[in-house]
């Protein structure tokens, strides 16, 4: 006998509309109020950020187990997080999506097992992990089972780091030991006015150091991509930060053992005459390192990394003949191009990253030296700057330089010189290559014939023409072939896309050790 199954399919979407509704935290209401404070939902997120359809949800159903201070009186379906996999741009992808609107956020333990679970899924599949955090911090009433959760994420993260790309985006409050998730991510997003992190809040702040102090100000997006550099881009808002981590994702593979995704590219004439008028003829002229950066790699796609923070050093991912490559630049634009503290963490940083995810590293040099001073010395430059140094030489993926103007002193070795393992090493004519400045060079080993000279002031010009001529140029470094070529500028994209072709099958292994240690 045949039944009909009119009235069950209704029932079950009956009872799927009333999940629905749950898993949206408590209805219309506080879906409204996170509108109201320019914050998308947790859901709305997540499908912004994946492929249509794409979107496969686990965990829907999960409860938290606290019975605590009223949690045995208020369920909410998903316990305060959206879980799951889909794709970007047809690419697997994992992504969890915390729910302020139910307690905060808060992170209990069953919320944490879900991420868990997913952190899992993405290390056994080999596929990035997205995390958009908007949370209260711990579940206060569940006590020590959510710091065991926040503990067992903390180690995922570590297990995960340099095994798949895993993203943060920091979209409502970030506070407490909650931050050190994100923290060892390998990119952190926020969005301006809606998300804050901080260990300590503004009301711990005043009591401890009397300072007075906004949520904003303390740890907001502008603050983290300026001050401390802990988030590495900051977004206008959320539709904003989604795009932008798409765009990221776009340069980056699905796990360390991936190559990154590839562009078609028809090739063509790689000439770029424009390249040749950007370095002023005066040496101590600044100019833009991102005009250098656009007018070589395929056009506009320069994505910048960390762009407020640091910005001596100018680093980001773009791609040369369709292939993604990171980029690692000097800014004579800002202090000169000088390597100090930031700009060397800045930079050490990206090229682990990149080394870590088989993308290869361009290296784009016109540095003056390091910045001398009590700020930077007392602050510890030495052991900042050896991990700038430290971080290329361990880098095996190709590395390839061009040094466009000044090369001077520790910098020309730490910046990527072929003596701690870069594979080629191009110089444009412009390029200087010395222990420092013709000038200083000049008065220090020619003091006394200076000091003695009828005219001091003519014989300090003509031992720096001595020295110049001598020294500050490209020609004694490729005598020894530490400079593979001395290029013309308007050459630089073609002889890359040569380097890096020819390099492509690069196999460079380090010697066998449990881990090295980098001067942290
Ligand atoms: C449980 C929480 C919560 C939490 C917020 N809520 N944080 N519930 N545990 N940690 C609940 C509130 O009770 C409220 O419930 C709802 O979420 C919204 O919170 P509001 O305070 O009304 O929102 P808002 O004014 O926007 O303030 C957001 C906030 C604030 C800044 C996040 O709620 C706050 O300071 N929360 C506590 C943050 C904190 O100290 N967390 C512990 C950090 S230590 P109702 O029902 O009223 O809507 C930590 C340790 C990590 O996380 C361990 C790692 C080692």
């Amino acid at each position: 006998m045949s039944q009909s199954k009119g009235p069950r399919t209704d029932k079950f979407k009956e009872l799927d509309r009333k999940n629905q509704e749950a898993l949206m935290g408590g209805g219309e209401k506080r879906i409204e109020q996170q509108h109201n404070k320019g914050k998308l939902t947790a859901r709305e997120r997540v499908l912004l950020l994946l492929d249509e359809n794409s979107f496969e949800e686990l965990g829907k159903f999960v409860l938290h187990r606290g019975k605590d201070f009223g949690l045995d009186k208020e369920y909410y379906l998903g316990d305060g997080v959206v879980t799951g996999y889909g794709t970007i741009d047809g690419r697997l992808v994992y992504v969890f999506s915390q729910d302020f609107t139910v307690f905060g956020g808060s992170l209990s333990e069953t919320h944490a097992e879900k991420i868990v679970k997913i952190m899992d899924l993405a290390m056994k599949n080999g596929a990035p992990l997205i995390g958009l955090n908007d949370s209260g911090g711990a579940r206060i009433q569940e006590g020590v089972v959510s710091l065991g959760g926040y503990a067992d994420i903390f180690y995922r993260n570590v297990m995960a780091s340099g095994v798949i790309p895993q993203i943060s985006a920091i979209l409502g409050p970030c506070a407490g030991g909650a931050v050190y998730s994100p923290a060892m991510t390998d990119f952190i997003f926020m969005v301006e006015n809606t998300s804050f992190m901080f260990v300590t809040g503004p009301n711990v702040v005043k009591t401890v150091t009397h300072e007075n102090v906004t949520a904003e100000e303390l740890g907001g997006a502008t603050t983290h991509s300026t001050k401390s550099g802990v988030t590495h881009f900051s977004c206008a808002n959320e539709a904003e930060c989604i795009s932008q981590i798409k765009r990221l994702f776009s340069f980056i593979p699905q796990n360390c053992e991936d190559p990154a995704p590839r562009l078609p590219y028809p090739g063509g004439d790689e000439k770029r005459p424009g390249l040749n008028d950007i370095i002023p003829s005066n040496p101590n002229q600044p100019y833009d390192m991102r005009e250098v950066i656009a007018g070589t790699v395929d056009d506009g796609s320069f994505f910048e990394v960390h762009k407020n923070f640091a910005e001596n050093m100018v680093v980001g991912f773009a791609r040369l003949a369709g292939r993604s490559i990171g980029i690692v630049g000097n800014q004579p634009a800002s202090l000169a191009g000088v390597l100090d503290i930031d700009a060397s963490v800045k930079g050490a940083r990206f090229v682990r990253f990149c080394d870590s995810f088989n993308i290869p590293l361009l290296v784009l040099e016109d540095v003056p030296g390091f910045l001398p001073g009590t700020d930077q010395e007392w602050n510890g430059i030495i052991v900042n700057g050896a991990k700038l140094l430290y971080a290329f030489s361990e880098a095996t993926v190709p590395r390839v330089t061009v040094i466009t103007r000044k090369a001077y002193g520790g910098a020309y070795d730490v910046m990527n010189s072929k003596h701690i393992g870069a594979d080629m090493n191009y110089a444009w004519p412009s390029a200087e290559i010395a222990v420092m400045g013709a000038k200083g060079a000049a008065e220090i080993i020619f003091k006394k014939e200076i000091s003695e000279s009828t005219d001091p002031e003519a014989k300090l010009a003509e031992k720096v023409d001595t020295y110049t001529r001598k020294f500050a140029n490209p020609y004694k470094a490729a005598h020894r072939g530490y400079i593979d070529e001395v290029i013309y500028p308007e050459q630089t994209r073609e002889k890359l896309i040569r380097a890096f072709q020819m390099l492509e099958n690069k196999v460079a292994v380090l010697p066998k050790k449990k881990h090295g240690n980098i001067p942290l």
